[in-house]
C-alpha cells in the first residue's frame, strides 16, 4: 500500500502560488485517506483560480498515479484569513511585517493569546455536535459530554456556534458574564467547563437577526479572541441542519471531529444522515452516534419505546460508525434550590450521567489511543 510519506514526497513539487514555496512544506496537503490505490486528500489554496485547481489536480494524479493509486480525488478549500495569517507570520515576509507595524499603530497592541487553539500546533480536539434536525438534544448532549469529560478530568470547553439559537448558558445554569480581562474574553467556567456564547453578547435574549459572514466572523471571534488557556477538548454545539454556520464550522476546523444525534425514530435518523454526508463530505470523522430519547422508563422498570426504536444503530450503521449511547427521556433530577443549579446537566451518579461518562470514555479512547 501507498504510504502516507511517499505520497507526500510525490507532492513536494507543487507550489502554492501565493506563497511560492511546496504545499507539503507549507503544510496545506490535508484530510489524505488511502484506502488501497484509492487515495482522496484535499489542498489548501490561496488562490481560486480555475486554472491552477485543474493544474494543481492533474499534477496531484499524475504523481500518485506513478506510485501505483488507481483512483485519486482531490477536494480544494480557500485558505482562511486565521491560516494565512498563521503562514505569513511563520514565513516572517518582511511585507508582511511592514503590515503589522502599520497595524499596530492604529491599533492598541492586543495582548497575545497564549494558545491559538486553531493554530496547527494545536493539540485541543474539537468535536461537533450536529444533528439534522432540530430539537432532538443536540445541545443537551454537547453540555453533557462536556460534562463527563471534566468529570473524567479532561480540560474542557464549549463553543455555542448555535449563534441564532444559543441556549447552552441557560441550561447549564450560566448567569455571569465572560469578564473582559486587557481586551481579552474570558469564558465563563462552570461544572469545569469553559463556555463561551453569543448569548452573552445580546441583551435581554435579543434574537440574533445577522446572516452570513457576520456569522463566520462571530465564530472566529470565539476561537480567537478568546483566552481558553489549557483546553483540551472544545465541544461545537451546531445549529440543527447543515446550513451555513455548519459548514463554516467545517471550513474553520477541518480537523474536528463530530458527534451525531438523533432520536429513535426512523425518519429522524434518516434527517440525520444528511449530516453524517455532510462530515463526510468534507471528511471529519465521525466519532459516533448519540440516540437521545431512546426509551422511557417507568418507576416499576417497565420500558416504553415512545418515540420508536432502531434509529440510532440504523444510523450508525449506515454511516459506518459506532452507537455511543441511548440516552433515555427523563429531565435532570435538579432543583432551581441547589447551589449548582442547571437545567439540563445530568448528576454523574443518574442513569443518563452513567451513559454520559461512557460516552466520554469511549470519545476519549479513540482520541488519545
Ligand atoms: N433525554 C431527554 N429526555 C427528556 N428531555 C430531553 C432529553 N434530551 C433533551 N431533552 C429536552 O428536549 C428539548 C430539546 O433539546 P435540545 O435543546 O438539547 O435540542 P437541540 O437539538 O439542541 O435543539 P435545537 O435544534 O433547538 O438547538 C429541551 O427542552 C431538552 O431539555
Ligand atoms: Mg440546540
Amino acid at each position: 500500500m501507498i504510504q502516507r510519506e511517499q505520497l507526500m514526497e510525490a507532492l513536494q513539487p507543487l507550489i502554492d502560488p501565493q506563497f511560492q514555496k511546496s504545499v507539503v512544506e507549507l503544510n496545506l496537503v490535508r484530510d489524505v485517506m488511502i484506502k488501497e490505490e484509492a487515495i482522496s486528500l484535499s489542498v489548501i489554496t490561496t488562490s481560486d483560480d480555475e486554472g491552477y485547481k485543474e493544474e494543481a489536480k492533474a499534477f496531484i494524479a499524475d504523481a500518485l498515479g506513478a506510485l501505483g493509486a488507481s483512483q485519486v480525488h482531490v477536494r480544494f478549500r480557500l485558505m482562511t484569513d486565521h491560516e494565512r495569517g498563521r503562514i505569513e507570520q511563520e514565513m516572517g515576509g518582511h511585507q508582511h511585517q511592514h503590515e503589522h507595524a502599520a497595524q499596530s499603530q492604529q491599533k492598541p497592541v492586543q495582548p497575545p493569546i497564549d494558545q491559538p487553539i486553531l493554530g496547527q500546533e494545536s493539540k485541543v480536539h474539537f468535536i461537533a455536535v450536529a444533528s439534522g434536525k432540530g430539537g432532538v438534544g443536540k445541545s443537551t448532549v454537547t453540555v453533557n459530554l462536556a460534562v463527563a469529560l471534566a468529570r473524567k478530568g479532561k480540560k474542557v470547553g464549549i463553543i455555542d456556534a448555535d449563534i441564532y439559537g444559543f441556549s447552552i448558558p441557560d441550561m447549564m445554569g450560566i448567569e455571569e458574564q465572560p469578564q473582559l480581562v486587557d481586551n481579552v474574553i474570558m469564558p465563563v467556567e462552570k461544572f469545569g467547563v469553559k463556555v463561551i456564547s453569543m448569548g452573552f453578547f445580546v441583551q435581554d435574549n435579543a434574537p440574533v437577526v445577522w446572516r452570513g459572514p457576520m456569522l463566520g466572523k462571530m465564530l472566529r471571534n470565539f476561537f480567537n479572541e478568546v483566552k481558553w488557556g489549557d483546553v483540551e477538548y472544545i465541544l461545537l454545539d451546531l445549529p440543527p441542519g447543515t446550513g451555513d454556520v455548519a459548514l463554516d464550522v467545517h471550513q474553520l476546523i477541518p480537523q474536528s471531529k463530530e458527534v451525531i444525534v438523533t432520536t429513535p425514530h426512523a425518519t429522524a435518523s434518516f434527517v440525520a444522515a444528511r449530516a453524517g454526508a455532510m462530515a463526510i463530505q468534507t471528511n471529519h470523522e465521525i466519532l459516533g452516534i448519540v440516540e437521545n430519547m431512546s426509551y422511557y422508563e417507568a418507576k416499576d422498570g417497565t420500558i416504553d419505546y415512545v418515540f420508536g426504536k432502531g434509529g440510532g444503530a440504523k444510523l450508525a450503521e449506515n454511516l459506518h460508525t459506532d452507537l455511543l449511547a441511548q440516552i433515555p427521556l427523563g429531565a435532570p433530577d435538579n432543583h432551581i434550590s441547589e447551589p449548582d443549579y442547571s437545567p439540563s446537566v445530568y448528576k454523574a451518579d443518574s442513569k443518563a450521567g452513567q451513559l454520559y461518562l461512557e460516552v466520554a470514555e469511549a470519545v476519549i479512547q479513540k482520541l488519545e489511543k
